[in-house]
């Protein structure tokens, strides 16, 4: 298992629904030349490019966007932690909102596949957050809770795993909430439980080169969860190396 406290900042590029071939290659052959001390670099591609990434990639983690709640079994069109963790995977991303809107995923699948990941020492980055309706509601601060209680499992911790809060209406719209709104969610995520308190926790959400040095100004922000912008590999890099994440204590 990837040992997270040798890192002080985590860039997580969630490609999504994109890649072939030939954007693997040229991106790798750009991000092979960089080499980030202390700066942890996780390429999320589709699954049936994850060897190939792997492969290719000489300083970053590869992570799984999504994985199975099985183990194994009649389950046509599955891939399990299992799969993941035989092929060298040491992050999944679980519960992104665009799985729980459009794949109807609840906090308990989120929760039962984090447990598997966790078993088979693959990093489960647990995302959150609230709709733009939740927000503008006032009830942001109830989602995340309710989402963190309902997904997260009790043998998560600091080590094993990784939260990342999304608010829903920030993803590729081009907005961001507030600096402050940043700080505050974080620091709210960290008291929803003590053992939060030293949780690498990423902000995901329209990062951009614009404003990820500011993001990462942020104290309790450990590093970016980033989708469009993590496609463009000279962007990409340069939100890397602009950040001005450190180690801190909370
Ligand atoms: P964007 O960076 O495109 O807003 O996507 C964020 C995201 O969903 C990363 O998981």
């Amino acid at each position: 298992m990837v040992e997270l406290s040798n890192f002080t900042s985590f860039f997580v590029a969630n490609w999504k629904l994109n890649g072939s071939f030939q954007f693997i290659s040229q991106y790798l052959e750009s991000l092979n030349k960089e080499k980030f001390t202390k700066k942890c670099v996780v390429l999320c591609p589709p699954s049936p490019y994850l060897n190939y990434v792997k492969d290719l990639s000489k300083h970053s983690f590869i992570g799984a966007q999504d994985c199975s709640c099985f183990e194994e079994g009649a389950y046509t069109g599955e891939i399990s932690t299992k799969i993941l963790s035989d092929i060298g995977i040491n992050f999944c991303i679980v519960g992104h909102s665009e799985r729980r809107k459009y794949f109807k995923e609840s906090n308990e699948a989120v929760k039962d596949k984090t447990l598997k990941l966790i078993e088979n020492r693959i990093i489960p980055i647990i995302c959150i957050g609230e709709t733009l309706e939740e927000k503008n509601s006032n009830r942001t601060n109830e989602i995340l809770n309710k989402q963190i209680n309902e997904s997260v499992p009790e043998s998560a911790n600091e080590h094993n795993s990784i939260i990342a809060y999304e608010p829903v209406w920030a993803i590729g719209t081009g907005k961001t909430p507030t600096l402050n709104e940043i700080e505050d969610s974080h620091k709210f995520i960290r008291k929803i439980n003590k053992k939060f308190l030293n949780f690498k926790i990423l902000y995901g959400g329209s990062v951009n080169i614009k404003n990820s040095k500011q993001i990462s100004d942020i104290k309790n922000v450990d590093g970016a969860l980033i989708g469009g912008a993590s496609l463009k590999i000279e962007e990409f890099i340069k939100i890397i190396i602009n950040s001005s994440w450190f180690n801190f204590s909370y």
